[in-house]
């Protein structure tokens, strides 16, 4: 099977594992109906596609390393809905004000301001209820230990010491771009891209019982190939296709924000994004196990265009 093939594959795969785990309208009964719209902007806004790589990066490591993909499935569908509601907050008009996303209008524009505010608190709330439910199917207190490791990564990540952290400050650096250094800018896109896509690599790994010194190793390896993300998301904001990209282009700019291009410049932004990417593809072959597709993903992500 080729790359694009597999690539395919894991996505569709990705695809049904949202599909079982979030609420739907029809499921909502009775008096249930009155917060029907605030699933259907949670569905609009999850189900508008998207790469899906965190979920990917879940069940790949944890597939690596032996992992049950039963025991995956709620991580990799809570980790996506955090994402997406990162998105749907990102794109309001009190943040990025952005009308495009995935390729559609955004939540915010569809469903107005203080829906797409609930719609990612939902999603966020949400999660945690999905997340917990793997403790449903533990089959021994040994995954039942790795279960609360998952939930403790995936809540850190995502919280003030993570995501959260990181936007706090890109909104920062907004109101005081000449201030913004070298050292805030890494702060921003360590924290608030690399720690979701080390939610990724590491929880699939943890669930699946891979030695210790493989989680730390994978953990940088994120932090690594999350860093040169935001930098290549720098880029295709300024040299990107809109179309391809699913939401426009010239984003950065409109809202004044410093980022690695206006810092770098795109040519040295590049070759960061190579030289990291690199870096991760190192240590990868030093883990105690093979991934040949995560391994090819993480190279393809180095040209992506979308
Ligand atoms: C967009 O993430 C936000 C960033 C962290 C740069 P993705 O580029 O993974 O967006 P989707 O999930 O494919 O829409
Ligand atoms: C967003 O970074 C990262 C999030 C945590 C949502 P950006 O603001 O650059 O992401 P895009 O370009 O809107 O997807
Ligand atoms: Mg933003
Ligand atoms: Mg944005
Ligand atoms: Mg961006």
């Amino acid at each position: 099977m080729s790359f694009d093939q597999r690539l395919a594959e894991r996505t569709a795969y990705c695809e049904d594992v949202l599909h079982k785990w979030m609420p739907s309208t029809e499921a909502m009964q009775g008096d249930d109906n009155c917060a029907a719209v605030v699933v259907d902007a949670m569905q609009y806004s999850v189900m508008a596609g998207g790469k899906r790589l965190r979920p990917i990066f879940l069940s790949e490591t944890c597939s690596m390393y032996g992992g049950r993909p039963e025991l995956a499935e709620p991580f990799m569908a809570a980790l996506e809905m955090i994402h997406s509601y990162s998105l749907v907050h990102d794109d309001m008009p009190a943040m990025d004000n952005d009308e495009y996303r995935r390729g559609l209008k955004t939540t915010w524009v569809v469903y107005g301001e203080g829906m797409a505010v609930l719609a990612g608190d939902a999603l966020l709330n949400y999660a945690y209820e999905t997340a917990l439910k793997a403790f449903d199917i533990c089959e021994s207190a040994e995954e039942t230990a790795r279960v609360v490791r998952a939930m403790k990564i995936l809540a850190g990540n995502a919280g003030i010491y993570g995501m959260v952290g990181g936007q706090c400050a890109d909104l920062e650096a907004e109101k005081k771009p000449q201030e913004t250094d070298a050292r805030t800018l890494t702060y921003i896109h360590k924290h608030k891209t690399a720690c979701m896509i080390e939610s990724g690599f590491v929880i699939g790994a943890v669930l699946a019982g891979a030695p210790e010194q493989d989680v730390e190793k994978l953990d940088r390896i994120a932090e690594n190939i999350g860093i040169a993300f935001q930098i290549k998301d720098d880029i295709l904001d300024v040299i990107g296709d809109s179309k391809e990209l699913g939401k426009l282009t010239g984003s950065d700019e409109k809202d004044g924000k410093v980022t690695y291009v206006t810092m770098y410049g795109i040519e040295k932004a590049s070759e960061d994004v190579k030289r990291l990417s690199e870096e991760a593809l190192t240590l990868f072959d030093s883990l105690t196990a093979r991934n040949d597709f995560l391994r090819e993903l993480a190279v393809k992500l180095i040209s992506r265009t979308k």
